[in-house]
């Protein structure tokens, strides 16, 4: 596995909240169209004018909701009125409050935030909206992460992953067979889906055909196989299966599969997974897949315990099913002695009740949705339909993978592969 730094990625969000944006001007503009704050899901960003010259950096800072509501200095309901000392405590203040709607304003000739608050049930101001008005020179004095950091993050682009192999017959159609490369051909293109797949974690092969053997061709060296389960050597994805064994799974129905990976419960899942498409559906039936393996380093980044708890505390997964069971006590981050990320499995449809010491079953389940909240965040994920004659293959230690509920004959085909075999094929 290719070893990725600490501090290789900053992956974060970007997005201004779809919750919030609907009551919030998303970002109000001066005069001098310079921006004066953006709304994220969790935070606000305040930007600073300066009257420096343009190619400095402008300078803004972010600061949590909870964390402007807990500072908010009104009076009577957050200050003494005589006081002025704060009454409200920051436990009070749920860590998920957002705005209602932000707007700025010029008050005594000063600059100032205005943020109007849901009710906070436990507090006494209860059943009005609250308004805390915020003077820009405060923000600035105050802030705590000024021009921070997270804009490295990549967001998951479906055009970098896909290799459309009717490009490249295009320049290296066989002239004897042009429904086929020529050698060199051939090696340039598995040495495309390697590149590919070494960066991303997934290839998207669009257009590569019908012939599932043909694949399979592509991916493996001379005399090796691909890796059967217990579905058998190729699965036929589709809700009126009869090339299978062991069928009574959600994969076998057309409902939606959330994020997961594939045969975490054996003690060695195949590192790779080829789906490729014979027939879409009618409706639905949409592929995504996020790389774990970079929101785990992430997570390590952002927030260390978690990351702890998830790469040490061992749970279940647990696959039973009429004529087959199998089950795994692993973490859902595996890492070697080094410390390096080996593998994730992740599966909310094989878990057994976790066993857990009490103390830490709390932080295991918040570092568990810290974690889902990121994998689940469909801006980090690669969303594509395949349609026939697609494919896509994908790393199933590194990767989640999942499908939306569907309408029709769909019928995809799965194959799993050992992961060295085709990173040998694949000139990794
Ligand atoms: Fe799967
Ligand atoms: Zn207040």
């Amino acid at each position: 596995m290719n070893k990725g730094s600490l501090f290789d990625y900053v992956w974060l969000r970007i997005r201004v909240s779809s919750s919030i944006s609907s009551h919030i001007s998303n970002n109000t503009i001066t005069p001098d169209n310079s921006m004066l704050f953006s709304s994220f899901d969790k935070y606000i960003r305040i930007y600073f004018p300066s009257n420096q010259s343009d190619d400095e950096q402008v300078k803004y800072s972010d600061y949590h909701y909870f964390w402007l509501r807990h500072n908010c200095d009104c009076q009577p309901a957050c200050r003494h009125e005589a006081t002025y000392e704060r009454i409200i405590d920051s436990s009070e203040v749920p860590l998920n409050i957002t705005p209602l709607a932000v707007e700025t304003a010029i008050i005594n000739n000063e600059r100032v935030l205005k943020i109007q608050w849901p009710a906070i049930a436990q507090l006494e101001d209860t059943d009005t909206v609250h308004t805390s008005v915020y003077e820009w020179r405060w923000l600035e004095k105050h802030a705590y992460a000024v021009n921070r950091q997270e804009m490295d993050h990549i967001p998951p682009d479906v055009a970098s992953v896909i290799v459309d192999y009717s490009q490249w017959l295009k320049q290296y159609a066989d002239p004897q067979q042009p429904s086929k490369l020529t050698d060199q051909g051939q090696i340039e293109y598995r040495r495309k889906l390697g590149q590919v797949l070494k960066q991303h974690g997934l290839v998207v092969m669009k257009n590569r055909g019908l012939d599932t053997e043909s694949i399979i061709g592509d991916l493996l060296p001379e005399g090796k196989e691909v890796v059967s389960t217990h579905f058998g050597r190729i699965e036929d994805l589709r809700t009126d299966n009869t090339t299978n064994v062991n069928t009574d799974q959600l994969g076998y129905t057309n409902a939606g599969v959330d994020l997961h990976t594939d045969q975490p419960f054996i003690e060695f899942p195949p590192g790779m997974q080829l789906l490729q498409s014979i027939t879409p559906a009618d409706e639905g039936g949409e592929n995504y897949i996020v790389d774990s393996q970079r929101a785990a380093l992430y997570l390590r980044k952002t927030d260390p315990y978690a990351f702890q708890l998830l790469s040490t505390i061992p749970v279940s997964f647990h696959r039973k099913q009429a004529k087959f069971e199998s089950i795994q006590n692993r973490p859902i981050i595996e890492l070697n002695k080094a410390g390096e990320i080996v593998q994730l499995r992740y599966s909310y449809f094989t878990y057994a009740p976790h066993l857990i010491n009490f103390d830490l079953m709390e932080p295991y389940y918040r570092a568990y949705n810290t974690f889902a909240e990121l994998v689940r965040d469909q801006k980090n994920q690669y969303r594509f339909l395949l349609n026939s004659g697609d494919a896509v293959l994908y790393d199933n230690w590194k990767c989640f993978h999942a499908r939306t509920p569907f309408k029709g004959a769909r019928h995809v085909r799965g194959v799993y592969f050992n992961i060295d075999d085709v990173h040998e094929h694949l000139f990794f």
